[in-house]
C-alpha cells in the first residue's frame, strides 16, 4: 500500500497590510465590529500587478526548498484557486513556465474555499494508485480583486496569498484519508456572478463583485464541517482524542471555535491564522499549516485534521499524519 507524506510546506503573503482600522476610512464599519464578529484584524492584499500566480510561485519555491526537490523531481501539479491569472493557460501551465518544469501534468481546479482540499485529495490519489511520485499542490488567490469595496457585508472578510505542499510516495502514511464534497443546491448563497461564456461584459467591466447571503453561509457551514469531522474519524476508525491539531478554513473565529467544540478540542490545539490573513480563501489552509510547521508547533508524527468549505457548497477535509 502505498501513501502520501508531505514532505515540505511554503507560503507567500504580499507586503501590503490592510488593518481594520484602514478599512474603517473606505467603508461604514468599525474594527469592534470585525474583530467581534470574525476575529480578522488585518489581511494581506496584492499590489497593482502583483497576481494570484506570482504569489502561488512564491509559495511553491519555499516548499520545494523544504522539501529539498528540484524542478525534474516533480511529476505533477494541482491548483486550488477561483482566482486564476488567465482563463488559459492554467495556472499550473504558468507556474510550470516559472519554474522551468517540463512535461508532467499540471492544471488548476475550482473549488471556491475547498480548493487546496480537493487538489490535495486529487494528487493524493494519483500517487496512492502509483501513477506520479512527488506532486506539488497549491492553493492561491487574490480574492480581494473580485469583492465590491463599498460593500461592507463582504470587503471586510477576504485577504490574499497562497500556501503550498509537496506529496511524495512513501510506504508509511502520510495522509491518512481526504473527503471531498459538493451540492450546487447552495449556489445562490456564495457566488461570483459573471464568466467567460455568462456576463463576459459585467466582468470585463469589473461591475460584479462576490455576493454572500452571510447569515445563512455561517449556519450551513457550521453544520457541515460538523459532519465531515465525524465522517473523517469514523472512515479511519478514530477518536476525537486522537487528533493532534485542527488546521481549519480560516473563515471566521466563531465558525471555527464550533467546529473545535465539536471535536472537544481546545483552542491552543487550533491552527490560527485568521487574526492576520482574514479569509484567503483556497490558500487559508496550507498557509496555516506552513505558520504552524514553520514555528516549531507541528511535530513529525502528529496528527492533523485539515478541513475547508467553500462557495458551491463544496467542503472537504484531510486526515494526515504529518
Ligand atoms: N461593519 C459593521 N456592520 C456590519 C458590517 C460591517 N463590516 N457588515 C454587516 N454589518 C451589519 C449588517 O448590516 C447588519 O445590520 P442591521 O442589523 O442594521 O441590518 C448587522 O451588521 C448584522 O448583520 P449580519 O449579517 O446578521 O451579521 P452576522 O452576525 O451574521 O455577521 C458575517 C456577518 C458576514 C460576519 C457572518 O454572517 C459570517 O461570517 N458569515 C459567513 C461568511 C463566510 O465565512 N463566508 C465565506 C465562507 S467560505
Amino acid at each position: 500500500m502505498k501513501y502520501s507524506r508531505i514532505i515540505g510546506t511554503g507560503r507567500c503573503l504580499p507586503d501590503k497590510v490592510v488593518t481594520n482600522a484602514d478599512l474603517e476610512k473606505i467603508v461604514d464599519t468599525t474594527d469592534e465590529w470585525i474583530r467581534s464578529r470574525t476575529g480578522i484584524e488585518r489581511r494581506h492584499m496584492a499590489a497593482e500587478g502583483e497576481t494570484t500566480c506570482d504569489l502561488a510561485e512564491g509559495a511553491v519555491r519555499e516548499a520545494m526548498a523544504a522539501a529539498e526537490i528540484g524542478p525534474d523531481d516533480v511529476d505533477m501539479i494541482v491548483i486550488g484557486s477561483t482566482t486564476p491569472d488567465q482563463v488559459f493557460p492554467n495556472m499550473g501551465c504558468l507556474l510550470q513556465a516559472r519554474l522551468g518544469i517540463h512535461g508532467p501534468a499540471a492544471f488548476s481546479l475550482e473549488a471556491a474555499c475547498s480548493g487546496f482540499i480537493f487538489a490535495l485529495s486529487v494528487a493524493d490519489k494519483y500517487v496512492r494508485c502509483g501513477d506520479v511520485k512527488t506532486a506539488v499542490v497549491v492553493g492561491a488567490e487574490t480574492l480581494t480583486r473580485i469583492v465590491d469595496w463599498n460593500d461592507r457585508g463582504t470587503c471586510v472578510l477576504f485577504g490574499d496569498g497562497a500556501g503550498a505542499v509537496v506529496i511524495r510516495a512513501d510506504d508509511e502514511p502520510g495522509i491518512l484519508s481526504t473527503h471531498i464534497h459538493a451540492d450546487g443546491a447552495y449556489k445562490d448563497l456564495l457566488y461570483f456572478p459573471s464568466g467567460v461564456s455568462k456576463g463576459f461584459d459585467q466582468l470585463k467591466a469589473g461591475a460584479d463583485a462576490v455576493q454572500m447571503r452571510g447569515n445563512e453561509v455561517f449556519k450551513v457551514a457550521v453544520n457541515t464541517l460538523g459532519q465531515i469531522v465525524d465522517e473523517t474519524l469514523e472512515a479511519n476508525s478514530l477518536g476525537k482524542e486522537d487528533i493532534d491539531w485542527l488546521i481549519p478554513h480560516q473563515a471566521n473565529i466563531r465558525m471555527i471555535q464550533a467546529t473545535a467544540k465539536k471535536l472537544g478540542m481546545p483552542m491552543e490545539r487550533v491552527v490560527l491564522t485568521v487574526q492576520d490573513h482574514g479569509n484567503t480563501s483556497a490558500a487559508s489552509v496550507p498557509m496555516a499549516l506552513d505558520v504552524a510547521v514553520r514555528d516549531g508547533r507541528i511535530q513529525r508524527g502528529d496528527r492533523l485534521l485539515l478541513e475547508a468549505f467553500g462557495g458551491g457548497f463544496t467542503w472537504g477535509s484531510a486526515l494526515v499524519r504529518y
